[in-house]
């Protein structure tokens, strides 16, 4: 049993406090936030993450979980302190790392002798020097500075903590590497124990090249809608090869998220400190973010003017399994959608307070049902590949718009379906079924 802190009860943070003590340590959870502490020691879950309240619920019961607004008492009875603060994008693209600085001195402030500080939140190679340059300024000795960098995606976080396919742990001393390889012993699986820079590096590359796989997909799919082939098909066929495999090839509307898009944007401006050429990063973010704009020309070839044509955005999600809408498609498509005089409406199961807020004056009627988002629109777009879409009726609501078109942003639904239902229907990257307006067969 190991005595830890996490700095930082977001996303990352909350997840891995809850999955420390699952494995039996004992956590405490620190957050500046105190409203956000108050709901989490009254029981409560401030973000919505499947299997996270059940996580936290066990973790209090069993009295290995606690949450506090004091960071000297949570770093002071902790071997192990994890920096789980927000590491946001700057206006030039960097990490803004003056969380993880302000951090640091507190955590040198209250620290004991041999404490193992460790960095999880998402950070630029040399972040970890910098925080042991921090704590040694203000005092700090006879600590070590780690880096494990967290894999987990939004929507299965529980899972991806608690079954891990790799777990990374770059360190520079043994007390560090004998510390987490002791906090990982009840999870199976390889563990890749490097220096504190590889490490930092390894959780980079690896975002960075998961969203150059779906700018590349994008890219293709673009040709595909050219000459009439199927980019679904075309990602089955390349796929197959294990040498490039068969996830995170779907075409679509891109990517968003709160990693992604600036994960790929702060690893291309540390390349660029130290003279390495980015171009291959430039471009798969070029890619992703004119993936709304192309949406939108296409509409405009079906729809004529936009303006006054009432859209339905089914989905506001970045992704299905979260009510998180930061940087998400959606919101870059009501935009846009709205400078364009069009008049929308949404759905979404879990994201429409947060869709809501994110949008603030952007006027977003927002509907409890697909079908009532889409009841006298001019078209439906297809934002979030949420199961539930799959449920819908669909031929029920063809007949109650306007005109039926359906854009689908994600390939989500079955094309013969939608244009039996009624739909002229548009798929992303791959032939539209074509059925002639009003002869749907
Ligand atoms: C991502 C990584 O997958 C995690 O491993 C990582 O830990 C996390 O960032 C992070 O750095 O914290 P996440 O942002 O939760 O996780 O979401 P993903 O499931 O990776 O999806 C990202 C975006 O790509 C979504 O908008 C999704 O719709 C889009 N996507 C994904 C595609 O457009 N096509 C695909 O084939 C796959």
């Amino acid at each position: 049993m190991t005595r830890i802190s996490v700095i930082g009860t977001g996303y990352v943070g909350l997840v891995s406090a809850a999955g420390f003590a699952a494995l039996g340590h004992d956590v405490i959870g620190y957050d500046i936030d105190e409203q956000k502490i108050a709901t989490l020691e009254s029981g409560g879950c401030p973000i919505y993450e499947p299997g996270l309240e059940e996580l936290l619920a066990e973790g209090r019961a069993s009295g290995r979980l606690r949450f506090t607004a004091d960071l000297g008492a949570a770093v002071a009875a902790s071997d192990v302190v994890f920096v789980c603060v927000g590491t946001p994008q700057a206006d030039d693209g960097t990490a803004d790392l003056t969380q993880v600085e302000a951090v640091a001195r507190d955590i040198a402030a209250h620290m004991t002798e041999g404490t193992v500080v460790v960095e999880k939140s998402t950070v630029p190679v040399k972040t970890a020097q910098w925080i042991r340059r921090t704590i040694e300024l203000c005092g700090g000795r006879g600590f070590s500075v780690a880096s494990n960098p967290e894999f987990l995606r939004e929507g299965s976080a529980v899972q991806d903590f608690l079954e891990p396919e790799r777990i990374v742990l770059g360190v520079a001393d043994e007390q560090a590497r004998e510390a987490l390889l002791d906090i990982y012993a009840g999870i199976d699986c390889p563990k890749v124990v490097v220096d504190i820079e590889t490490a930092e590096i390894i959780k980079h590359a690896s975002n960075s090249f998961l969203a150059m796989k779906i700018s590349y997909i994008n890219m293709i799919a673009d040709l595909c809608e050219a000459v009439g082939a199927d980019v679904r098909q075309v990602a089955e066929g390349m796929g197959l090869d294990s040498r490039i495999g068969p996830k995170f090839l779907a075409a679509g509307i891109g990517y968003g998220g709160s990693c992604f898009p600036k994960d790929v944007r702060a690893f291309m401006r540390i390349a660029e400190q130290h003279d390495v050429n980015v171009g291959l990063l430039d471009e798969t973010d070029r890619i992703n973010e004119a993936r709304v704009a192309r949406l939108v020309a296409r509409m405009r070839n079906d729809l004529w003017n936009l303006k006054g044509k009432k859209i339905a955005l089914w989905g506001l999600a970045f992704k299905p399994g979260t009510d998180d809408v930061r940087e998400a498609p959606s919101l870059r498509l009501a935009r846009q959608l709205h400078a364009e005089g069009a008049i929308l409406t949404g759905w979404d199961p879990v994201a429409r307070e947060t869709f809501l807020r994110a949008v603030g004056e952007l006027p977003v009627e927002i509907c409890d049902s697909p079908q009532d988002a889409a009841a006298g629109a001019d078209a439906v777009i297809v934002v979030t590949d949420w199961p539930e879409l799959r449920e819908v009726d669909l031929a029920s609501v063809a007949g109650r718009m306007r005109s039926p078109y359906l854009f689908d942003g994600r390939n989500w639904l079955d094309p013969e379906a939608c244009a039996s239902a009624g739909f002229w229907y548009r798929a992303t990257g791959r032939p539209g079924v074509e059925t002639v307006p009003g002869q749907a067969s």
